[in-house]
Parts: structure tokens; sequence; C-alpha cells
């Protein structure tokens, strides 16, 4: 079954306007992010990439409500919403599964923050347990399994969290290229089932237009939008899409954007170091 359109009509889930974010390093100004517009459709996927350190986690804790912009605006539903902690589903950049606690108490650790009866959050998780291939697993600990389950189990407790939006950062970062393949597509499932709007980042090119309706190609820090591609390609999509034409040549230009960045982001770091020698010699001398 082909998932419908997503609909932009007014007004769409997600908005950000303008969006820039500084912080003080040293004293000294940091510019991470520099005015942002983005725009995400209800039932969306939309995904952003670009170089390490050039402000993506710090848009996802601006639009959890983590943190504040220092300009901007961030919409909800066409709405400014200044107390947003809470009102999306978040999975950061490190599972952050507690060691101590089993899978299903891990899984239920959102709705137990939001004043869930235990029993009640048990249940409910032990309901979406085999769709994340998760039976037979509810008391293990962490510990115990594999990089593919741990980040299915922190993906339950972000879904459980039962968000309309849900914000991914590079939730299959640490796993190897199989387990990632087959965690894409069982992605893409859990989308169309549960019908969430979801913000993915990657630094994984093939990931990003596999996956998306959408990728946003940020600059090296400051982060400012490079590039906004759709990727109109049929879906239901599988892993077998790589390869057609269609694929290489959004691939191709995705690319490209991101490599002139990347090349920017480490004439930066190694100017940054020649200087801290440079300090650092002198300060020796
Ligand atoms: N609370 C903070 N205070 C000061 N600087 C911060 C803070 N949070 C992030 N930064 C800086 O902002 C920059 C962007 O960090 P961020 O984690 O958003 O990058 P990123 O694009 O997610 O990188 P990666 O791809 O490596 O995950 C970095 O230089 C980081 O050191
Ligand atoms: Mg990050």
């Amino acid at each position: 079954m082909e998932r419908p359109q997503v609909q932009y009509s007014s007004p769409p889930k997600i908005e950000l306007k303008g969006v820039s974010k500084h912080f003080s390093m040293n004293g000294r100004p940091l510019h991470v992010l520099e005015k942002i517009d983005l725009c995400v459709g209800d039932g969306d996927f939309v995904s952003i990439i670009g170089p390490s350190g050039c402000g993506k986690s710090t848009l996802f804790n601006i639009i959890s409500g983590l943190e504040e912009p220092t300009e901007g605006t961030i919409l909800v539903d066409g709405q400014e919403m200044p107390h947003r902690l809470g009102s999306v589903g978040y999975m950061p950049q490190k599972d952050l599964l507690l060691p101590w606690r089993t899978i299903l108490d891990n899984a239920i650790l959102g709705l137990e923050i939001q004043g869930v009866r235990k029993s009640i959050a048990r249940k409910e998780a032990l309901r979406l347990l085999e769709e994340f291939g998760l039976r037979g697993f509810e008391t293990s600990y962490p510990a115990s399994l594999s990089g593919g389950m741990k980040q299915r189990a922190a993906l339950l407790r972000t879904v459980l969290a039962d968000k309309k939006v849900m914000l991914l950062d590079e939730p299959f970062g640490a796993l190897d290229a199989l387990t990632r393949t087959s965690m894409q597509e069982w992605l893409l499932r859990i989308w169309d089932v549960l019908r969430k709007t979801i913000l993915f980042i990657t630094h994984d090119v093939d990931e990003a237009v596999l996956l998306s309706n959408r990728v946003y190609v940020l600059t090296a820090r400051p982060g400012r939008v490079k590039l906004v591609k759709d990727i109109r390609l049929p879906r239901p999509r599988t892993y077998d899409m790589v390869t057609s034409a269609a694929f290489v040549e959004l691939k191709g230009e995705l690319l490209e954007a991101i490599k002139e960045e990347r090349i920017r982001a480490l004439d930066e770091e190694s100017l940054w170091v020649a200087r801290a020698s440079e300090h650092g010699g002198r300060k020796w001398t």
C-alpha cells in the first residue's frame, strides 16, 4: 500500500523561522546555527545532514525545548510554543538506556515520567514488543542486547511517549552496515503503521534518500540551510532501490553539497588546531 502524499496544507506540523543559536565558548561567541528555515508536514519524514559540529543536535535540542534559540521562532501546529519541553518525542544521539533497568522498564521510562502507572505503562510496552523485535527480551538488561536491539528499545521508548512528532538523532549511527539496512526498512514499516511525523539526523546520504520525503543539507558551522531536496521516489521503499538511476542521481547531488561542507569544516578544524598550537608555542617560549 502506498502511503498517501504528505499534507502541507495549513499549518505544517513543525516550522522553524530564522532560527539562530549562539553559545559562549571561553568568553567568545560561538555561532552554531544561523537563520534556519525548516518545514515539516504532518506525517512527513524529513532528514537533516551536515558535517560534524554544524549544529544538528543543537537544532533538535531547540525543537524539543531543551534549549532556546538566540533568535527566530519555532511553530508547532502553527502555534508558537514557549513551553514545548515534552511536546515532541526525542531520541538523542546516544541511546541513554539505563543499565540497571530491564528493557521493558527502560521502554516505559517516558510514560512513567508523564505519571502513567507502571502496570499500565508495562502493558502498553508489551503490546509493541513484538513489532520492535524485542519479544522475549523484556526482562533482559541493556548490556546483554545487540546494538540493533538497544536502538530498537530506545526507539520503543520514544514511540511509547506517544507524541505525534519524533526527533531521531543518528539512531543507526553506531550499527554495522547489515543491521543498519534492516533497521532502515524496519523504521519505514513502523513509520507507515504509526503515522508519525519524523525528523531524522544522519551522516549517511543513502539512508537520508531511502527514508525521506525531503532532505536538508546544512553548511559547516555556523549551520545554515545549503540545500533542500525533495525525494520523489515511489513508496514503499526497499533497499534494492539504492542502485536505481533516480536514487543514484539524488545521492550524487546531495554528496556534492555535503562534500564541500565537510572540506570547509576540516579546514576550520585545522585552522583551529594551528592557532591553538601557535598559542601554546608562544606560551612555552
Ligand atoms: N551547551 C553548549 N555550550 C557550548 N557549546 C555547545 C553547546 N552545545 C553544543 N555546543 C557546540 O555547538 C557545536 C555544534 O554541536 P552539535 O552537537 O549540535 O553538532 P552536530 O552537528 O550534532 O555534530 P555531530 O554530527 O558530531 O553530532 C559544537 O561546536 C559544540 O561544541
Ligand atoms: Mg550531533
